[in-house]
């Protein structure tokens, strides 16, 4: 399903929304979040009367969590510390291209999960010109992130995220892809490109892409990312 639509707000408020409902429509009665942040997914779905648990490289991150009281281990996806079908749901909210081996992660999650794994990830309709621009962008970005040692990579397909789980025993995946086409102006992209040239010293042959990536945008337009919405149920 390709939603299209115009909006004010980001639309990745819209796809968190989609994607909390989508998760709370399977009546999970525990939650671990993979790569959980500051654990807001984990604070609805307390609210909602789910047992939660997230897991978080990231100490400072995991600082905040304590102190509104979410249980939280430092980890990663790739090795999760609990048993066989410890939560009801395992989400990725985000979190899949920041996995440095996504294969290994998602076979993690469904272990763990005894109901489901849920992602939500940036998805981008290559069928439309300014979805290309904003996709070359991300590309671009990622790229400089990482040569200074970030795990970034590009947004797995459905296609791709499937192909990691063949093996992995009967399961049930339903998958939307979701587009609220939301216009970027040209000086916001330029603005997000210069401060990550900054961050290499403004180097040349990234400064001729970011040119060349800019002037697409000029003649094409660019418009925000949409979204991959995925529940992998056990049967
Ligand atoms: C884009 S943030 C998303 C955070 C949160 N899930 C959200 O939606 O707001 C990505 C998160 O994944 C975490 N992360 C990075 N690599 C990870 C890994 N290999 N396993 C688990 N979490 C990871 C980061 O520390 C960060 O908190």
């Amino acid at each position: 399903m390709v939603m299209s639509e115009t909006v004010k707000d980001h639309p990745s408020t819209r796809y968190r929304e989609r994607f909390f409902e989508s998760v709370m429509g399977d009546a999970p009665g525990s939650i671990l979040d993979v790569g959980c942040g500051d654990g807001a997914f984990l604070r609805r779905a307390r609210e909602r009367g789910c047992k939660v648990a997230g897991l978080e490289p990231d100490p400072g991150h995991l600082a905040a969590l304590s102190q509104v009281g979410i249980p939280a281990q430092q980890g990663h996806a790739e090795t999760l510390p609990f048993g066989d079908g410890a939560f009801d749901g395992v989400v990725f909210e985000y979190v899949a291209h920041h996995c440095a081996d996504l294969a290994r992660a998602l076979v993690e999650a469904v272990r763990v999960a005894r109901r489901g794994v849920y992602l939500l990830d940036a998805w981008y309709d290559e069928t439309i010109a300014s979805q290309r621009s904003a996709l070359v962008f991300d590309r671009w970005s990622k790229s400089i992130d990482r040569r200074l040692g970030m795990v970034h990579n590009a947004c797995p397909t459905a296609t791709e995220l499937m192909a990691c789980l063949s093996g992995s025993g009967d399961l049930t995946i339903d998958y939307a892809q979701m587009l609220i086409l939301k216009d970027m102006t040209v000086d916001a992209l330029r603005a997000a490109g210069t401060e990550q040239l900054a961050r290499v010293a403004n180097d040349p042959t990234d400064a001729a892409a970011l040119d060349s990536i800019l002037d697409e945008a000029r003649r094409v337009g660019v418009t925000e990312d949409g979204a991959l919405i995925m529940a992998i149920r056990k049967r």
